[in-house]
């Protein structure tokens, strides 16, 4: 499997408006657009962390505010409180990478991609990854 880049680093918030406020406002970081996804209970703040304000091919902080509290990431904030939710690395096979993880024994939580908002993801299982849970993305 390759690795292209670290894609978004993304973390879960109580209140996204609250969040802006440190991350654009005070970090002065530009934020490129919220967007609010039902089937993944979130609504997602991106703000690019590089050379681009496109976001397109840049490094981003993605702030996660869900929106049910009984969907799986309103119960981690729930349980966990605010904090680092998963990092994404993007690659440029993801079914080859998932299979090649499988075979070397990495526990996943998704053994087949699925659609995201801007690709094929999948989730590599925290407990396979040394307690950070890791999404791949092969990007459209
Ligand atoms: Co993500």
């Amino acid at each position: 499997m390759t690795i292209k880049r670290l894609d978004h680093i993304a973390i879960v918030v109580g209140n996204l408006d609250a969040a802006l406020g440190v991350y654009r406002d005070a970090l002065a970081l530009p934020l490129d657009h919220v967007e609010t996804i039902p089937e993944q209970n979130v609504k997602i703040g991106t703000l690019p962390v590089g050379d681009s304000e496109t976001g397109n091919n840049t490094v981003c902080i993605e702030l996660l505010e869900p929106t049910d509290p009984n969907s799986g990431i309103g119960r981690y904030l729930a349980q966990r409180g605010e904090g680092l939710h998963h990092i994404c690395v993007e690659v440029d096979d993801i079914a080859a990478a998932l299979a090649d993880l499988k075979a070397k024994g990495v526990k996943l939580i998704d053994e087949t991609p699925r659609r995201g908002a801007h690709g094929k993801i999948a989730f590599v299982h925290p407990k396979g990854a040394h307690g950070v849970l890791v999404e791949l993305v092969q990007r459209d």
